[in-house]
C-alpha cells in the first residue's frame, strides 16, 4: 500500500470545502500522457490554482497504471521545483480516479497512492448504486481517501457504455443518498454530456440549473460535481476540419453557465474533450503546414503550449479557480498540524 500523501498529493476535502464556500469550481482535468500532464500541471501552477488531475480506466489501460502512478508522483515533484525555483507558492494536487465501475478497481487505486476515487454506480439501480458506493466509502475512509458519487445518467459515453439521452438527478433522493453511503461529493446529471457532441448548433444549450438549485436547498453546501463540461472550442473544430479533419458540428456547455454553476454548491468541473480537440487541432495544423515533420517533440510540444493555455484560460475565466490556491494550502497544513499533534 502507498499512501497518497507520501506522493504528495492531497484528498479533495478541504479544497471543496473552500471551493463551496468562495464560489469556484476545483478544475479537474484527464490526463492520459506526459504532455497533457505537463500542461494541466503547469497551467494551474502558473494561475495558483488548486487541482484535480484524473484518470479514467481507459488512461491506466494506454498508459500503464505503474507508469501513469510514476508521471502522477513525478508531476508533483516537477510542481514542487518549477514553484521554489519561480519563487511561487506551491499548488495542491489530488490524484483522482474518474468514472470508477467496480469496487475492485476503486481498491487498486486506493493501494496505489490516489488520494480521491469516483465510484460510478449510475448505472445501476438506486439500490444497487448505493450499496457500492458505501463499500467504497468505507474502505477509502480507513485512509483517508476521499469518493465521489454519482446519481443520474448523463447522456454520451460514459463507462463505455452510451446513453441516448439524459436522466436527470432527481432532487428528492439525494439526501437518502448522500446520508446513506457517505460519499464526500455528488456528481450530478442537469443536461451535461461526455464527448465532442452535446448540442446542434443552432440549439440554444441549457444546463438545468433549476435542478441544481434544488438539489443545494435538499443539501446545502454540500460539494457538487459537474462533468461532461466541455465548452466544445469552435476554433478548434474549424481548424482540425480545414487541416483534414472531419469533426460535425456541435457545440458545447457555455461557458457563463459553467461560471454560474461554479458559483454555487459546484465545486469540481470536468473538463476532458476541450483538451482532446485543442491538441489535435494544434498537431494537425503543424502537419498540414509542415508535411515533413517527424519529430515528435515539434508537434507534441506545440500541443502542450496550446493545452496550457487553454487550462489558464480556463482556470481564470470559467472556473474561477486562479489565486485560490494558497488559501487551500494553509487550511490543509493546520489539519496536517493537527494530525501530527493528535499522533504524538
Ligand atoms: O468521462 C470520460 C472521460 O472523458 C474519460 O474518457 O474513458 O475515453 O478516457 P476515456
Ligand atoms: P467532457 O467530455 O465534456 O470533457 O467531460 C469529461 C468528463 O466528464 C470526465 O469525467
Ligand atoms: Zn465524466
Amino acid at each position: 500500500m502507498i499512501h497518497y500523501r507520501s506522493l504528495g498529493f492531497v484528498n479533495t476535502r478541504v479544497m471543496f470545502a473552500v471551493a463551496v464556500r468562495a464560489g469556484f469550481a476545483v478544475p479537474a482535468y484527464n490526463f492520459n500522457n506526459m504532455e497533457q500532464l505537463q500542461a494541466i500541471v503547469l497551467s494551474c501552477l502558473e494561475t495558483r490554482s488548486p487541482v484535480i488531475i484524473q484518470v479514467s480506466k481507459g488512461a491506466r489501460d494506454y498508459a500503464d497504471r505503474t507508469l501513469l502512478g510514476h508521471m502522477a508522483h513525478g508531476a508533483v515533484e516537477m510542481m514542487k521545483r518549477e514553484a521554489a525555483e519561480n519563487g511561487l507558492g506551491e499548488i495542491p494536487i489530488a490524484l483522482h480516479l474518474d468514472h470508477g465501475d467496480s469496487y475492485d478497481l476503486c481498491v487498486s487505486c486506493i493501494e496505489s497512492g490516489f488520494s480521491s476515487v469516483m465510484i460510478d454506480g449510475s448505472h445501476h439501480v438506486y439500490e444497487d448504486n448505493a450499496a457500492l458506493t458505501r463499500r467504497v466509502v468505507d474502505l477509502a475512509h480507513l485512509h483517508d481517501v476521499t469518493v465521489e458519487g454519482e446519481l443520474g445518467v448523463l447522456a454520451g459515453v460514459e463507462d463505455e457504455v452510451a446513453a441516448e439521452s439524459h436522466t436527470y438527478t432527481r432532487p428528492e433522493e439525494v439526501e437518502d443518498f448522500v446520508s446513506r453511503t457517505g460519499v464526500d461529493s455528488l456528481a450530478i446529471s442537469i443536461g451535461t454530456s461526455h464527448g465532442a457532441y452535446k448540442f446542434k448548433v443552432g440549439q440554444s444549450p441549457r444546463i438545468r440549473l433549476d435542478i441544481l438549485h434544488e438539489i443545494e436547498r435538499r443539501i446545502p453546501d454540500f460539494p457538487i460535481v459537474l462533468h461532461g463540461s466541455s465548452s466544445i472550442p469552435q476554433d478548434a473544430v474549424e481548424a482540425i476540419n480545414r487541416c483534414g479533419g472531419s469533426i460535425k458540428d456541435s457545440v458545447g456547455i457555455p461557458e457563463e453557465q459553467l461560471r454560474e454553476a461554479a458559483r454555487s454548491a459546484v465545486c469540481k468541473i470536468n473538463i476532458d474533450s476541450d483538451g482532446r480537440l485543442v491538441m489535435t487541432a494544434k498537431i494537425r495544423e503543424i502537419f498540414s503546414r509542415n508535411p515533413e515533420e517527424f519529430d515528435p517533440r515539434k508537434y507534441l510540444g506545440p500541443a502542450r503550449e496550446a493545452l496550457r493555455e487553454m487550462y489558464a484560460r480556463k482556470n481564470r475565466e470559467v472556473l474561477g479557480s486562479a489565486g485560490r490556491a494558497p488559501e487551500i494550502v494553509t487550511a490543509q497544513v493546520g489539519i496536517q498540524y493537527s494530525r501530527e499533534v493528535k499522533n504524538e
